[in-house]
């Protein structure tokens, strides 16, 4: 299996030094990546401005900017299977980024900001017939009903919930919902456990278009 995966943040530049951006660490991404890695699958990583030690054998592409990972995403996307979009990723960008430095000496400052594209999304509609995208969602306790949207607004074939408090925490208490109305809720579990059981979900999903219709293979 070919997985296309992304991590990290996503900086917006504001002018020539300062930017918008986020706390990702882009732990659950490293963490896929090896995952991945250790059952076989060969691994291109799309990764924002993130320090992480990926496994060698792991392909980096690296960006900075909401705009470049999408370029990136679409240009990697056809030659792979599944993409699993755990970065996260700037929800806006600065219109006008000044060229040089903003001065504080010019009094205040009002920044228009404008919503990046969809990633996941775009690449969902650009699939080919087997091609598997999962995504993720940052939801409060109630956010299920939500995350079932998402999943359907973004096409889906899985959508890893996560509670707020996910971000940086070093264990993981998801709700996987699947496009076809499943869904089950995770015990809670360290990085490394949750991206074998993802990569294993991964899996499952791209062997079914290959298994006719009874769907799932065993020897996933
Ligand atoms: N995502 C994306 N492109 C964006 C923003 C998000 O592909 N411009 C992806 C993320 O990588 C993640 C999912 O969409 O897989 C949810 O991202 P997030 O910003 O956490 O969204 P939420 O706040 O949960 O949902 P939304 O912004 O869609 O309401």
């Amino acid at each position: 299996m070919k997985l296309l995966l992304t991590a990290g943040p996503t900086r917006e530049p504001i002018d020539a030094v300062r930017y918008i951006g986020n706390r990702s660490s882009g732990k659950m991404g490293l963490a896929v990546a090896e995952a991945a890695v250790e059952r076989g699958h060969a691994v291109t990583a799309v990764l924002g401005p993130v320090e992480l030690p990926l496994p060698p054998a792991v392909r980096r592409v690296d960006v900075e900017t909401a705009e470049q990972m999408r370029q990136a995403v679409l240009a990697e996307w056809p030659s792979h299977d599944v993409l699993v979009m755990a970065a996260a990723v700037a929800d806006y960008r600065v219109a006008h980024p000044t060229a040089g430095k903003l001065d504080r000496r010019a009094g205040p400052v009002v920044l228009e900001l404008q919503p990046n594209p969809v990633i996941v999304a775009e690449a969902s509609a650009a699939r080919r017939p087997g091609q598997k995208v999962i995504g993720f969602a940052l939801e409060a306790e109630d956010g299920l009903a939500r995350a079932r949207l998402k999943l359907r607004e973004k096409g889906l074939d899985l959508i890893v919930v996560n509670p707020l408090a996910t971000m940086n925490a070093s264990d993981v208490s998801a709700t996987l919902i699947w496009a076809d109305g499943r869904e089950e809720s995770l015990p809670a579990m360290g990085k490394a456990a949750f991206a074998r059981r993802l990569v294993r979900e991964a899996e499952v999903l791209f062997s079914m278009d290959r298994a006719g219709p009874a769907g799932r293979r065993s020897d996933a």
